[in-house]
This record gives C-alpha cells, structure tokens and sequence, in this order.
C-alpha cells in the first residue's frame, strides 16, 4: 500500500524554516510572536493577498487555498507550517494535515482562555462570517463556553481594512464601534480577536472599549505551541543559527505586507511576488496542462 503523505517520510532538518500563511497580512500578528518566541527560526511568510479576505469566500475555495499554499511552503523546504489563520484552520486544517507530512499548528479563536477569565460571563467575539459557521467554533463554544453568553459578530470589512494598511482612519473606528458598542452595552468584559488580522487594531479597539475589555489574542500561545511541537519533532533550530530576515512572499504585489511589517513589525525585507496556482485559482488550461499525463 502507498503510503500517504502524512506518513511518507520526509527528511527534514532543523535549520530548514517553518512556513507561516494568511489569507493576507493578519498572519504577520503571530509571525511577530513567533519571532519573539524562537528568534532562532528561519521563517517564509505567504500572505494570499490576491484572495483575501477568505472570510468571505466559500468552504472549498478556502481549503483548495490552504492545501495549495501548505504543498507550495513543503516545496520550498518548509519544516512544519503554521496556518496562521482562523478561518482557513477551521475551515481545512483536517484535510491539510491528511495531505501534508510535515508538522501543522493551526490558530483557533481562544474561547477557552475568554471562558477562565470572564467575570460578567458575556464575552463578544469578533471573528469573520466563514469562522463563526464553522463546525470547529460551535464546538469550541461547545467544550468551553457553556455557561458563558457568547456575542458572535463577523468582523465584515475589517480585514479589508487591515489588507489596506488602514488601522486607524475614521471610516475603521465607525465600523468597528457598530460592533463593539452593542457588545459593552450588554456587559461583555472580554473579547476574543479570532482573526489574526485584528491585533493590529487593538489601539483603535482600546479608544472605543477603554478598559472595559481584556481582549484575548492568541499569537504568543501559538508560538509556544509551535515550539513544542518543533521540540517534539526534533527540528528547533540551534542558538548559533542565524535565522536573518524573515523570507516575505505575496500573491499580490506586496506593497502594503512591505509598508505593515515596517510599520507594526519594525522589519523592512523586500516582498516576493509569487503565484500559486489551485483548482479555484488557476485557468483550466493550466491546470490540464500541469497534471500528469497517464
Ligand atoms: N487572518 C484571517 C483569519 O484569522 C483572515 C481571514 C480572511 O481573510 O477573511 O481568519
């Protein structure tokens, strides 16, 4: 019997980089905690800004998104992959981790840690529309929340923003107060950010809630986590390799990946325009003409 790729052997090496992926520059959220985390990792970061937001997009187009960019990140040399992104964990990480044989961290919204220390029991959380659908989230709030009111809102139009550079402007904060204040008036005191494109709003969500919001974000539990799976793998890079910038990659012309990493991230490194053809992506003709012929 053929192997499958989750149990195919691949011969990895720990100086190898981790590969990092978004539908866009959300991602660049958690690359900064893993960076902090493990300053020692080579990392690649593909943000498909060409097809964010995925919140939007339906479930196949997401994973078809998922998968091609995971199997493009192993070409590349990648030792385990990060899917720094809510929506396409909840929406594929199973079949990613069914198709790729390297390890995969994926991020969830963290019902859980809002569940711990929410004293009002009402949390909101802000997430986008393909999350909150998701099988995974219900039962996260399932397994977690269940003496917790949960306010759910999708985030419509804040990635957008976010993919803009835009944390700040006017039009941002109008939108983001139509979503938060309904959540103060009924008392929530915490908030979950299940996107990994809302951390880079947290200035603008601290004018508007003050500190009547402990807001819950997820990215230095993710690099923990990653640290712990690369430990078990044997494939933490050693204190005397000298990981560099960060190798930045985008399906669009990553000007604003360039102006957001300098910005929020201190790190100025060039983008990479690259593309990654998929079923749902690609023009049928290149698709036949990239399959093997019997
Ligand atoms: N950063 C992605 C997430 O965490 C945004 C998804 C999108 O592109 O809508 O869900």
């Amino acid at each position: 019997m053929t192997p499958s790729p989750r149990h195919a052997s691949l011969t990895m090496s720990a100086t190898a980089p981790v590969g990092v992926f978004d539908s866009g520059l959300g991602g660049l959220s958690v690359l900064r905690a893993i960076r902090a985390q493990l300053p020692d990792e080579a990392l690649i970061y593909v943000a498909d800004s060409r097809y964010a937001p995925y919140g939007e997009r339906d479930d196949d187009f997401i994973a078809d998104r998922t998968l091609a960019i995971g199997q493009w990140l192993v070409a590349q040399g990648a030792k385990a992959l990060v899917v720094a992104c809510n929506t396409a964990t909840a929406q594929s990480i199973a079949l990613v981790r069914q198709q790729l044989a390297i390890p995969l961290v994926g991020v969830e919204p963290g019902i859980k840690p809002a569940a711990q220390i929410s004293r009002t029991r009402i949390v909101g959380v802000l997430a986008t529309q393909a999350t909150l659908r998701s099988i995974r989230f219900q039962a996260l709030l399932d397994q977690y929340g269940s003496d917790c009111r949960f306010l759910c809102q999708p985030g419509h139009g804040l990635v957008e923003a976010v993919e803009q550079c835009d944390i700040n402007s006017d039009a941002l904060r109008t939108l983001l107060q139509s979503y938060l204040q309904p959540m103060l008036d009924a008392g929530a005191d915490t908030l979950v950010l299940g996107c990994t494109h809302y951390p880079f709003l947290d200035a603008a969500i601290r004018d508007i809630a003050g500190e009547q919001l402990t807001l819950i974000d997820t990215s230095i539990a993710i690099a923990q986590q990653l640290e712990r799976v690369l430990g078990r793998h044997a494939l933490l890079a050693s204190h005397d390799s000298h990981a560099g910038l960060p190798r930045f990659c985008s399906t669009s012309d990553g000007a604003h990946q360039r102006q957001l990493a300098a910005l929020l991230l201190q790190i100025d490194a060039p983008v990479e325009q690259i593309e990654i053809a998929s079923r749902r992506t690609a023009p049928p003709e290149y698709l036949s003409s990239a399959e093997p012929r019997p």
